[in-house]
């Protein structure tokens, strides 16, 4: 290839890279030096495309850091519309979640599941083997799930408000119930009140959907209902978002009062409450005060649970309750991806019907009530370095605040290395920050498991703590 087809293909790769989106608007660029290595080119080919690209207003230069992706390329002559631009980039953590999957040699505490303990103490293949050799176990079910795991649901809430299974669709986990209600209540441009930091599932649904997001603050005793009440008439939330037992991450609780009050408010101003409950049956001790929809006079709350946190999160089973306009409103939505999955849903009905679910539930709870005493006594031994946590009565999570000084993502690289996940506070939280916290899960591995991650952990933290004193 002659010196002019060598430049012609970098600079066509250069551009392509750019106007495809590859690199996303206002994104750096390679340093000169190694993408010339990376590509096995010269620099100065490099230089000289990079110099044409900027030339032509694609990319720009700041000094001292760099050359980026330009925020408005110019429109090639004669194209009015860049349909690319429409594309609005929002953060993909569960992508980075789920790729963690695959690094089986890792100890995970940012995986918020009960890993591979669930096989060992549910039983759950000899369900999935016997439906598997049924028929039916293939063929469509009703659009709003199986019937009879309808009715199951209707009796396991036990709400005076949800007494049919009219009012219960079936869907691919809460995530999709949560996606399908916020589609029914909301457009984008809308706003949708949480608490912060939650969820970062629900936030990227959200931000993915053009909803502006009302941070309302938690505490131990969930979310800060007086800031909601001040900030309701400004903003007018389509729904108030909310994890109140056992939260995500902070493992918080919302207390009996908040609760009451939370619901006045909903029936004086007049919004939905979506009420998230995936931890509810995983208390460590006492059992946690009744779901919001138990006490709801109104109708105004929709409630949403999930069967990956008790079982399995590849099930993707879960479901969504209301009244019967609303689920009505939801089933429309949910015919758009056709229904849920069959097999999964037959597998899980022979499992709740011959009643193993009781038995299982105490077996998780005794499991992760070991597994939390066992981090919590590293968190413990922690504490005089500056970290500082609360005690979890409940759910998966340690929701950890690191001593000053100390960066949760550099303490992050450190730890991926040392071959130890867990997920920075960031994640939480509607937007990137420098707030000090961490996530530790302690459903996912076993106390052994446990054990050897925070031993990792600990010698970081201590390493770090000695070269900022
Ligand atoms: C509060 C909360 N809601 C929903 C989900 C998603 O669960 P599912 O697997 O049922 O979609 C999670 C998972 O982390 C969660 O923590």
């Amino acid at each position: 290839m002659g010196r002019k087809s060598i430049y012609q293909t970098v600079y066509n790769r250069l551009r392509y890279q750019i106007l495809s989106g590859e690199w996303p608007i206002g994104s750096p660029l390679p340093p000169e030096r190694k993408l010339a290595d990376e590509w096995g080119v010269s620099r100065n080919t490099i230089v000289r495309a990079y110099g044409d690209l900027e030339a032509e207003g694609l990319i720009f230069s700041k000094i001292g850091s760099g050359r980026y992706v330009q925020p408005v390329p110019p429109l090639p002559e004669g194209v009015r519309f860049q349909w690319r631009d429409q594309l609005s980039p929002y953060p993909s953590y569960m992508a980075e979640l789920l790729s963690s999957f695959g690094k089986e040699s890792a100890i995970n505490f940012s995986l918020g599941d009960g890993g591979k303990h669930m096989l060992e103490i549910s039983d759950f293949q000899k369900y999935v083997k016997q439906v598997a050799e049924k028929a039916e176990s293939y063929y469509f079910l009703p659009i709003n799930g199986h019937p009879q795991l309808r009715e199951w649901a209707v009796s396991w809430m036990g709400f005076d408000q949800v007494t049919s299974p009219e009012q219960v669709v079936i869907t691919s986990g809460s995530q999709e119930a949560l996606q399908i209600t916020t589609a029914v209540l909301a457009e984008p441009g809308d706003a949708i009140a949480v608490e912060m930091p939650t969820y970062f599932g629900a936030l990227q649904l959200f931000q993915s959907l053009g909803i502006r997001i009302i941070p309302i603050p938690i505490d131990r005793e969930g979310m800060n209902v007086d800031v909601l009440e001040g900030v309701l008439a400004r903003y007018r939330p389509r729904f108030v978002y909310t994890v109140p037992t056992f939260q995500n991450p902070t493992g918080y609780t919302m207390s009996l009062a908040r609760r009451q009050r939370l619901l006045e408010l909903s029936e004086k101003y007049g919004f939905p409450i979506v009420e998230d409950d995936a931890y509810r049956h995983l208390q460590h001790g006492a059992e946690p005060p009744a779901p919001l929809k138990s006490m709801d006079r109104q109708g105004n709350v929709i409630y949403i649970n999930t069967f990956s946190k008790i079982l399995f999160p590849g099930l993707r089973l879960g479901w969504v309750a209301g009244s019967r306009s609303f689920i009505q409103l939801v089933t429309r939505r949910k015919e758009l991806s056709i229904t849920t999955n069959t097999l999964g849903q037959h597998a899980l009905l022979s499992f709740l019907q011959d009643g193993c679910l009781p038995g299982h539930l105490e077996r998780c709870r005794q499991l992760y009530r070991k597994q939390a005493d066992v981090m919590g006594r590293f968190l413990d031994s922690l504490t005089p370095l500056g970290i500082s946590f609360e005690p979890t009565a409940g759910g998966f999570y340690y929701w950890v605040s690191l001593p000053e000084g100390i960066q949760p993502k550099e303490i992050l690289k450190e730890s991926i290395s040392g071959g130890v996940l867990f997920a920075p506070g960031d994640m939480f939280l509607a937007r990137e920050t420098d707030q000090p916290f961490i996530r530790l899960c302690y459903s996912y591995e076993n106390s052994e498991q446990i054990e050897a991650g925070m031993e990792i952990l600990t010698s970081i933290l201590r390493t770090r703590k000695e070269m900022s004193a």
